[in-house]
C-alpha cells in the first residue's frame, strides 16, 4: 500500500490570528497552555511592578542598560525595535531611558493584552511612544524583515517551544539585524535558585512560629481580602514557568534557526542567591513591614555581590551554575 504524499503548507498556519483570550467563565485551570499565560499575566499585569520591584529611574535603568550593553557594548541607530513577551514595558522603556535605543521606532508585543495597557501607559509617562500589540511570541503579528533589533526579557522560559520564537524573531528582523534574548533562567542556576528559595522559606516558617512572631507573616490571599478566583489565579504561578536553559543548548537552537554571531553568556550567581533569599522574605512577611533601610541593603547587597560574581567567580566557576542567561544573535544578509 502506498501512503498518500503529504502536502505541506508554505508556512506554518497564522496562529496568531488564533483566540488566547480564556472564555468568559472557564475555569482557569483547565486552559490551554497559552491561554493560560494570558489569563494569569492579564491578572498579574496590575500587580506585576510590585512584585518584582519595577521601576523606571536609576536603579532599572541601569540593571537593564548593563544587560543589553554586555552583549552589545556600542551599538546604536537602531532604527525598528521590537519587544516580545514585553510585559508591563521593564526591558524597553528602561533601555530607552538609558538612551540605548535613542531614535527608534518602539514596538512592544505580548501576549497578555493586561501587560500591554501597562505597558503603553508605562511609556506615555516617560514621554515614549510604544505602538503595542497583542500576539504570540511564536507566531508573530508582523511582516517579515520589518525590525533592526528584536529584544526579549523573561519570556522564552514561558514559551511552549522556545525554537519557534527565535524562528519567528528571525523572519521579523531585517538582514543584519540583532537579536538580544536576556533574563533567562539556566537550567543549573535555576536548581540552586531553588534550594535556596526552599531553605529560606523554611527558615522564615520556622522562626515565624514562634508565639508573638506568627503576625510577621504574611496573610493568604483570602485572609488579605481577595476572591477565590484571585487565590486560583495566584495558584497558576507556578505552572506558567515552563523551562529552564542550558547555555550550549540556546546557542545550538539560535544557529539551526539561521543565526550568526551567537554568543550566550550567563550571569549572577551570589547576587542571584542573594536576591531570591531577600526576594523569598518579601513575599513571606506581613506586607509593610520591610522599609526603605530593608531596600537600600537588598539593593546594595546585591550590587556587591554581582561585582563578585563578575570580577572574579566568572572566572572559575562554569557558566552553566549562574543564573541569567543573555542570548546575543544576528541575522545574516543573504549570501
Ligand atoms: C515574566 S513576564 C516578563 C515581562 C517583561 N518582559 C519583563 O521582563 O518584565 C513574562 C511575559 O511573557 C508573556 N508571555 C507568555 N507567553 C507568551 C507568548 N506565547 N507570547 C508572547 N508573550 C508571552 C507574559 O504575558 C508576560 O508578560
Amino acid at each position: 500500500m502506498t501512503a498518500e504524499p503529504v502536502e505541506l503548507p508554505d508556512r506554518a498556519p497564522d496562529l496568531a490570528a488564533a483566540p488566547v483570550a480564556p472564555v468568559p467563565g472557564a475555569d482557569p485551570r483547565t486552559l490551554d497552555v497559552k491561554a493560560k499565560q494570558a489569563a494569569y499575566h492579564d491578572w498579574e499585569s496590575r500587580t506585576y511592578e510590585d512584585k518584582f520591584a519595577i521601576s523606571y529611574d536609576e536603579r532599572c535603568i541601569t540593571y537593564a542598560s548593563e544587560r543589553f550593553r554586555k552583549v552589545v557594548p556600542d551599538g546604536a541607530g537602531f532604527g525598528s525595535v521590537l519587544e516580545i513577551g514585553a510585559g508591563t514595558g521593564f526591558f524597553v522603556v528602561n533601555l530607552a531611558l538609558a538612551g540605548c535605543l535613542d531614535g527608534a521606532d518602539l514596538h512592544a508585543t505580548d501576549i497578555s493584552d493586561g501587560m500591554l495597557e501597562v505597558c503603553a501607559s508605562n511609556g506615555a509617562a516617560q514621554g515614549l511612544d510604544i505602538a503595542t500589540r497583542q500576539g504570540d511570541a511564536e507566531a508573530l503579528p508582523y511582516d517579515d524583515a520589518s525590525f533592526d533589533l528584536v529584544l526579549g526579557h523573561a519570556v522564552f522560559h514561558h514559551l511552549p517551544v522556545p525554537a519557534m520564537a527565535l524562528a519567528e524573531a528571525f523572519r521579523v528582523l531585517k538582514p543584519g539585524g540583532t537579536l538580544v534574548i536576556a533574563g533567562e533562567p539556566t537550567e543549573l542556576g535555576d536548581r540552586l535558585s531553588w534550594a535556596v528559595k526552599r531553605s529560606t522559606w523554611r527558615a522564615f516558617r520556622t522562626v515565624t512560629a514562634v508565639p508573638g512572631l506568627t503576625s510577621l507573616r504574611k496573610p493568604g490571599v483570602r485572609e488579605s481580602g481577595g476572591s477565590e478566583s484571585d487565590e486560583v489565579m495566584a495558584g497558576l504561578e507556578h505552572e506558567v514557568d515552563l523551562h529552564t536553559f542550558r547555555p550550549r543548548d540556546v546557542e545550538k537552537m539560535a544557529r539551526l534557526a539561521g543565526y550568526r554571531e551567537v554568543r550566550v553568556i550567563t550571569e549572577e550567581l551570589t547576587a542571584n542567591w542573594f536576591g531570591w533569599a531577600v526576594r523569598t522574605i518579601e513575599g513571606a512577611v506581613r506586607p509593610g513591614l520591610l522599609g526603605l533601610p530593608w531596600a537600600l541593603g537588598a539593593y546594595h547587597g546585591y550590587r556587591a555581590l554581582h561585582r563578585l560574581d563578575d570580577d572574579l567567580l566568572a572566572r572559575i566557576v562554569p557558566r552553566e551554575a549562574f543564573y541569567n542567561l543573555i542570548l546575543h544573535a544576528r541575522k545574516p544578509y543573504p549570501a
